[in-house]
């Protein structure tokens, strides 16, 4: 029989991908989201790009602990890929409350509620931004974690020490994984899924895309004095789909019964750093069109530099980075396109 793995949080960006991935790979995939934050189009593309019109959508609101009650019972749960939560740094620097509250209630709800239903196999998406401004590049999943720069970072950092304590607390019988992302960009090769940012976007890909359509007028790049060599900051630009099967990996590891510790943390980059310049002429190369774009002054916040190295992940989950720059632009920019109905 199939194991199957709940993806809370799977009707987003990275969980729509993740369910994919997970579908190909053999897995029951059940997928649970709020809709706070997205509508049906990515889960409906993932009905068409995995030709399964029977996944299972259950619409829950984890900051419920009824509701993920609920889950659990409705059938038996091997692992769960905990995504559910708000990602936007600004808004959680102006709504700490709603960040505190929303992310840790349903992350615990999620961990509780796994527990009394026996699934003890948890993994968690965690950032890059935990490591804040590090003190050398790349990073290691060694490297310290850093005082975060928003509410959002801090739900971060407090989220991996929830998920580590419990699995301390369990003493030998709660798995836990925590998945530090990079910089997450592009699209689904099919462009059936893909980022659906609300309103203005705060990312840089979705901006440049946007752009590039017409939908935004001029795109600004923040900062060209730092100390870096182009003068623009330094990020480890991540495909989704790499990404996503990263997330494959991790969970059979879990598993399978593979893993070394109760806890481990792996780094999910291509450990190849890029400049923001550099990321904005490689999809001007790609599309053969010249953005309006303009240098502005540093954003608050940003880091200089950062990149990771995967070696860990590479190694223990047998997972690398795969797809080219070239295609994950191309990917963006096909399903900025599908969006705006022309392909
Ligand atoms: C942010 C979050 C990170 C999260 C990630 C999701 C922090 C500090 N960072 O990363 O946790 O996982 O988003 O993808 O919490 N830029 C521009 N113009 C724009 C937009 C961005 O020049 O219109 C620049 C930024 O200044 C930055 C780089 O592009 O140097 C990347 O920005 P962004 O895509 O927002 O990601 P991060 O801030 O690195």
């Amino acid at each position: 029989m199939n194991k199957t793995v709940l993806v809370s949080g799977g009707a987003g960006f990275i969980g729509s991908h993740v369910t994919v991935e997970l579908i190909a790979a053999g897995y029951d995939v059940v997928v649970a989201d709020n809709m706070s934050n997205c509508d049906m189009t990515c889960f409906e593309g993932v009905k068409k790009i995995t030709e399964r019109d029977d996944i299972p959508f259950i619409e829950a609101d984890f900051c419920k602990a009824g509701d993920a009650d609920m889950v659990f019972s409705s059938r038996k749960i091997d692992a769960v890929i905990h995504f559910a939560a708000f990602k936007a740094v600004g808004e959680s620097v102006a709504k700490p409350l709603m960040y505190y509250k929303n992310n840790l209630e349903s992350f615990m709800n999620v961990i509780e509620a796994a527990l009394s239903h026996g699934c003890t196999n948890i993994l968690f998406s965690s950032s890059a931004t935990v490591y804040g401004e590090p003190d050398s590049v790349p990073v290691t999943e060694q490297s310290p974690r850093k005082q975060a720069t928003s509410p959002y970072g801090n739900t971060k950092k407090m989220c991996e020490d929830i998920l580590q304590d419990c699995v301390k607390a369990s003493k030998g019988s709660l798995n836990g994984i925590l998945l530090r992302y990079f910089n997450p960009v592009g699209a689904h090769p099919s462009a059936l899924i893909g980022e659906l940012p609300r309103g203005v976007p705060n990312n840089l890909v979705p901006f440049v895309t946007q752009t590039a359509i017409g939908k935004r007028e001029v795109l600004s790049l923040f900062g060209h004095d730092y100390p870096t060599p182009d003068g623009t900051c330094l990020r480890d630009f991540i495909d989704i789909v790499d990404l996503a099967k990263a997330h494959v990996f991790a969970v059979r590891r879990m598993l399978d019964g593979k893993m070394e510790s109760g806890c481990e943390i792996y780094n999910i980059g291509t450990g190849h750093p890029l400049s923001v310049l550099e990321i904005v002429e490689a999809f001007e190369k790609v599309i053969g069109i010249k953005l309006n774009r303009r240098f502005v002054p540093r954003r608050e916040g940003d880091v200089t530099a950062i990149w990771c190295d995967p070696t860990l992940a590479n190694e223990k989950l047998g997972w690398k980075a795969e797809r080219s720059l070239e295609e994950t632009l191309a990917s963006a920019w096909a399903w900025e396109k599908h969006l705006a109905g022309q392909c």
